[in-house]
């Protein structure tokens, strides 16, 4: 489903602050892959990130989406096969406008290729749908303008839109880190049910071991632009969180 190819990445390439974010990174993630990420701060997980969406060229190499050359694809035209959440939960989501509104705009790029944040009556019954199943209330607050909800609800709709037309990748970025335990919590079930239920391709940076090691099929640990480590889904149930550090470099 991606697949990356001797992809290096240079930040300010021949001057003094020439930092090498990746380098020479290659792998295959396979379709309903659920890859764990951990890292030490500046390891290249967001660069790796920003390379899958297209937010930043290549220096060198090639990513492949679903079999398609996708390296000079522009950000905007591959956001419709991936989906991207962050830390902050306001990242991708319109604050005044309702829960409703920011659902229908996800759901009219996906369904039609513009952005309409006009909700028709069979809209709002499949938003409904699908916001009762979180068991968080949300159907109750669909004409709630987002920035009112808190950070674990407004994660959860920002999941919600993310996957409301299946993306071939989603790319979570440490999406529960700002979030209180219990929302943390539910925030990665919810995460689990949905990519279980839609069989969906997932990468997620944590710091958190233990949620890296409980969640997934797949654990990369990457050191100074490299994926270091590629434990299976066996390999992961082996381990412990303590067991963990040693592959950290430092
Ligand atoms: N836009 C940028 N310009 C210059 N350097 C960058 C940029 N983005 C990231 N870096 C550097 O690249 C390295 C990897 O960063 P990043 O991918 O954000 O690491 P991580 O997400 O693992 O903490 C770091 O040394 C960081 O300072
Ligand atoms: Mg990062």
């Amino acid at each position: 489903m991606l697949q990356l190819k001797n992809v290096s990445v240079t930040f300010n390439a021949g001057t003094q602050l020439e930092k090498k974010a990746l380098q020479d990174l290659s792998v295959t993630v396979n379709k309903g892959d659920f890859v764990t990420i951990l890292g030490s701060n500046g390891a290249g997980k967001s660069t790796l990130f920003n390379v899958i969406g297209g937010k930043i060229p290549v220096s060198q190499g090639s990513v492949f989406l679903a079999g398609e050359d996708v390296t000079h694809q522009k950000e905007h035209v591959r956001a419709r096969n991936i989906g991207r959440l962050f830390q902050d939960p306001s990242m991708g989501t319109a604050s005044q406008l309702s829960v409703e509104e920011n659902l229908a705009l996800a759901y009219s790029r996906s369904q039609r290729g513009v952005f309409a944040k006009a909700v028709t009556k069979k809209d709002r019954e499949l938003f409904a749908d699908k916001l009762k199943a979180l068991q968080m209330g949300l159907e109750d607050r669909m004409k709630t303008p987002i920035g009112l909800l808190s950070g674990g609800q407004r994660q959860a709709v920002a999941l919600m839109m993310a996957v409301l037309n299946p993306p071939k990748v989603l790319l979570l970025d440490e999406h529960t880190a700002a979030l209180d335990p219990n929302s943390a919590k539910k925030i990665l079930q919810i995460t689990n049910d949905l990519i279980a239920k839609q069989n969906i391709t997932a990468l997620m940076i944590t710091h958190n071991m233990k949620d890296a090691l409980e969640n997934g099929n797949r654990l990369f640990i990457m050191n100074d632009g490299r994926i270091t480590q590629d434990f299976s889904s066996e390999e992961k149930k082996a381990l412990r969180a303590a067991d963990l550090l040693e592959y950290y470099e430092v």
